[in-house]
């Protein structure tokens, strides 16, 4: 089976060429994986926290959708969406609230570190402080563990979040879970070999420090005149250069092969002047982003495919999402007033209202069904079919419950249901536990 793989971008500003090599280029290659189940999105609710410029986080999501789907993010393959389309998020985020000790979020390091910045300038501790920043760490583990990701890629700041989502989860796995886990555990990675670009003035390249080159803000012209204005050192051309030494160098060796950056520095070390090196790595660099940077403002040019692609990727994850919702919901005693009459009635037994199908004809003539918790949410929606004769024999077939892992048919993270040579459905993976779990009380 495949490894549920989940992160987070935070939307505020515009990305730079730093976030490309660093996260953008690595994260979008794992996607591709076969047996990687990709989850990335945009956290905008995060945003919210630091940035109260309702234009910036309004122009910052825009880009940076505009910007994965420019580098190749593939969202058939992956599930691509923005945090603040998933209404289970923040749900999922007070439930969690409800179980975080105030004493673990207490030690987080972004809110001490407001505090000691406080306790410097001699103000009260919690001075400015609000409490999206003090829970920070509780939203970020509702959006891994609503997923259930295995993995979570993200920097070396990260890593006391990822551990405060696993203890939260082991929280309410052991409070409400009794005989099942709720909650994956998550392992955070923290991948090493990937590039870390410095900036114009040779410090790691990053908007503080103002030493940033724009990914595609500006043009090829914004890139260009960006890489004109690295430093380098006084040494003028056919003198030899320290090329092992220069953030010149480490520049080119993130947009070229080795081959390529071996000869770039024995002619750097052969006496490459400066402006010729710096126009060298430009077109490296441009041979990269170039087609990108033509489909990104494509897409910019038309947000209303971004947003379609956005809104389909907020259905795949709620699939997921919304099941998972409603059995939380029941564990810890919220259930829907409709179950609670039905129980109270003597009527179904353990979570109230049964999963059931649901046959209808789509709008082009042809006959599906689909699969639904007692709370209607979808777990499954059928293929077309020809007539009701022929959906209400897949039906029947599904009743009898569904094949063994082993047997099914997997792909990008996506199971192709086959019965008798006929393909009924295509469900996430992740999804599968819900529907046989459903099949199994019907
Ligand atoms: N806090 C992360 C960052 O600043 C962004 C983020 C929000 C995230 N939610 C997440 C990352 C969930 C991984 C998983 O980089």
């Amino acid at each position: 089976m495949t490894t549920r793989v989940l992160t987070g971008i935070t939307t505020t500003g515009t990305p730079h060429l730093g976030n490309y090599a660093g996260a953008i280029r690595p994260s979008i290659l794992a996607s591709r994986q076969p047996e990687v189940d990709a989850f990335y999105f945009m956290a905008d609710y995060h945003a919210l926290i630091k940035c109260d410029d309702p234009r910036r986080v309004a122009s910052s999501r825009l880009e940076i959708a505009a910007t994965w789907l420019a580098a190749g993010l593939e969202p058939d393959k992956v599930t691509f969406y923005r945090q603040s389309d998933i209404p289970e998020i923040p749900e999922l985020c007070w439930m969690l609230s409800c179980v975080t000790a105030k004493g673990l979020m207490n030690r987080a390091h972004a809110y001490k570190a407001s505090v000691d910045q406080n306790e410097a300038k001699g103000v009260e501790p919690d001075d400015g402080i609000t409490m999206g920043l003090f829970s920070y760490p509780v939203l970020m583990a509702a959006d891994i563990l609503m997923f259930n990701a295995h993995k979570v890629p993200v920097g070396r700041d990260q890593i006391q979040h990822l551990e405060m989502a696993r203890d939260i989860a082991q929280r309410f796995n052991h409070l409400y879970g009794h005989d099942k886990a709720f909650f994956v555990l998550p392992e955070v990675q923290i991948d090493d070999d990937v590039a870390t670009l410095p900036g114009l003035d040779g410090r790691k390249m990053s908007k503080s420090y103002d030493n940033t080159i724009p990914l595609f803000e500006g043009g090829a012209k914004a890139t260009r005149a960006a890489v004109m204005r690295i430093v380098t050192d006084s040494r003028q051309p056919g003198e030899p250069k320290d090329a092992e030494g220069s953030h010149l160098h480490t520049l080119y060796r993130a947009f070229a092969t080795p081959e390529q950056s071996d000869e770039f520095r024995h002619e750097l070390e052969a006496g490459l002047g400066w402006g010729e090196a710096k126009e060298r790595l430009f077109a490296q660099i441009e041979q990269e982003l170039g087609p990108m940077r033509a489909r990104y403002e494509e897409l910019m040019a038309q947000p209303e495919r971004i947003e379609e692609i956005l809104q389909d990727g907020a259905l795949k994850a709620r699939r997921f999402a919304a099941p998972l919702m409603e059995r939380l919901r029941e564990a810890v005693g919220l259930r829907s007033p409709q179950a609670v009459a039905e129980s109270a009635a003597g009527a179904p037994s353990k979570g109230g209202k049964k999963a059931r199908f649901v046959s209808f004809r789509d709008e082009d003539g042809s006959f599906r069904f689909r699969l639904q918790t007692g709370g209607g949410a979808e777990l499954l929606l059928s293929e077309p079919f020809d007539n009701p004769r022929a959906a209400g024999m897949m039906i029947k077939k599904l009743q009898q419950g569904l094949p063994d892992d082993a047997a099914l048919q997997s792909r990008d993270g996506v199971v192709s249901l086959i019965l008798d040579d006929i393909l009924v459905c295509r469900v996430p993976e992740a999804g599968l536990p819900a529907v046989r779990e459903a099949l199994a009380d019907l």
